[in-house]
């Protein structure tokens, strides 16, 4: 595991933001995996930027959505879908056909699982994946405590994640159940980026990045990955 430090958020946007757009340079056609929330937004901003500026082409590869809110689409503020299609991908313009995000309304759950993991195993795997860090350690939805060998999965959100998803809506409670990549294709990227800011974040990560892993806290399995790099600003780390 390499542990990237940057003054403050601005510049770990820019940091992470230039190592990106060089692993798409040098990968094209391979599948991107960007988490939604608030820590990346950034981050996604300063890639669009490098596209106006040529340095960059993000039509290049393919994307898959890292998770969604179950029973909610595009017309829910807060989605994943919404966040990551107003700030990303309309922005950079990805065609359709380049990204497959998960439907939070699917009927069948259990088959929207097998579809986003159909779209990741036709791309090859995932090349970069850029991960955040739930309050209480979650990786996408994989929650404290899900299961841990499955490709894709349904998730019961435990309380941490219910009180701090308020911040995503409006201050309105959120849906009981998330979706998400698992674990294990997670793992099976090329190369991993868990990105994190803020002070808030600096006890749950050092839970993450320096105690032994477990399923308790889920973003802790990611130490086994080759290519795990843990990126935070100095309020993040503050605390390790
Ligand atoms: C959210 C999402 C994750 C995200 C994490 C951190 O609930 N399920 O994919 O990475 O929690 O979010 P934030 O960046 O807003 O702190």
């Amino acid at each position: 595991m390499k542990i990237w430090i940057e003054d403050n958020p601005t510049a770990l946007a820019e940091a992470v933001a230039e190592h990106i757009a060089s692993y798409i340079r040098n990968h094209p056609g391979t599948l991107m995996c960007f988490a939604a929330g608030d820590t990346p937004l950034q981050m996604l901003g300063k890639l669009v930027e490098k596209q106006r500026r040529g340095e960059v082409d993000l039509s290049s590869v393919r994307y898959v959505g890292l998770d969604e809110w179950a029973g909610i689409g595009y017309e829910t503020k807060g989605s994943c879908c919404q966040v990551m299609r107003d700030s990303f991908y309309e922005p950079a313009g990805i065609a359709q056909d380049h990204m497959l995000l998960w439907n939070g309304k699917a009927e069948n759950p259990d088959r929207e699982c097998e579809r986003i993991d159909a779209w990741i195993r036709d791309c090859g795997g995932i090349g970069l994946a850029l991960l955040g860090i739930g309050m209480n350690g979650h990786v996408g939805f994989n929650e404290p405590g899900a299961p841990t060998d499955a490709p894709c999965q349904i998730v019961k959100l435990d309380g941490v994640t219910a009180s701090v998803g308020r911040k995503y809506f409006g201050g309105a409670e959120c849906p009981a159940y998330g979706m998400t990549i698992g674990m294990p294709r997670l793992m099976q990227s090329e190369e991993m980026i868990l990105m994190a800011t803020g002070e808030h974040k600096a006890p749950i990560l050092r839970k993450a990045l320096m105690e032994q892993a477990s399923g308790a806290v889920p973003a802790s399995l990611l130490q086994a990955h080759p290519k795990l790099m843990a990126c935070m600003d100095r309020d993040a780390w503050h605390k390790l």
